[in-house]
């Protein structure tokens, strides 16, 4: 089992992400620095997958090899900003399932508004692995977890690039069955619920929007 909150230290994982907090770097270096974050950090997400054997013969020998076990597991972005992380993980997780949950954050109440949602089926059966780059109040994660569970979602795990502890508490209390794989968690969140020092509008920055 995962603990509630892993913060993912990897030298590689912090260098890339400081390059993506400075504010002069550019939308192409984002976007390609996200996606090589989200394959160092599936790895981490994915720790402790069920897994069976199979035999298989090699060249010199049979042997019972260990292969995953179970339902494809669903990768679920939380638009828009989740879709930077989707690439990279696909990547590694060819036969994922895919589902997209859109929500906004009302600028006065910060609330999150669903405004699209598509999930693969028979979730129940599967890990569901919900991303999104940005943990920040946690209203917009809690409200994905919450679709999630009423679609039947049993086993989340979240995956965020950086997270804000107002978030993690937020998650923690929401939902304390669900895991939350992260690279850093910064000091706060400042009045417009921004994480500080954060990276600004982590879609934004993605999208070459604003
Ligand atoms: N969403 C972002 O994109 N950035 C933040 O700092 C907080 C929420």
């Amino acid at each position: 089992m995962l603990d509630h909150l892993t913060v993912v230290t990897h030298p590689l994982v912090q260098h890339k992400l400081t390059i993506m907090r400075k504010k002069e770097t550019s939308t192409a270096g984002f976007r390609r620095l996200l996606r090589e974050i989200s394959l160092l950090l599936a790895y981490e997400v994915t720790r402790e997958l069920d897994m069976t054997t199979m035999t298989i013969e090699t060249p010199i020998c049979e042997m019972d090899a260990p292969i995953l076990d179970g339902k494809k597991l669903a990768l679920i972005s939380i638009l828009r900003a989740g879709n930077g992380l989707m690439d990279g993980i696909l990547e590694l997780i060819p036969a994922a399932r895919v589902g997209f949950i859109g929500l906004y954050r009302d600028p006065e109440t910060l609330q999150p508004v669903q405004y699209y949602a598509k999930v693969p089926d028979m979730l129940e059966d599967r890990l569901v692995i919900a991303v999104d780059p940005m943990l920040a109040t946690g209203n917009s994660s809690v409200a994905a977890i919450d679709l999630l569970k009423e679609k039947g979602a049993k086993n989340i795990r979240f995956l965020c690039l950086l997270a804000a502890p107002e978030g993690v508490q937020r998650m923690k209390e929401a939902h304390p069955d669900v895991p939350i794989v992260t690279a850093a968690v910064d000091e706060r969140l400042d009045d417009h619920g921004y994480i500080v020092p954060g990276l600004g509008d982590a879609g934004d920055r993605l999208f070459g929007t604003k």
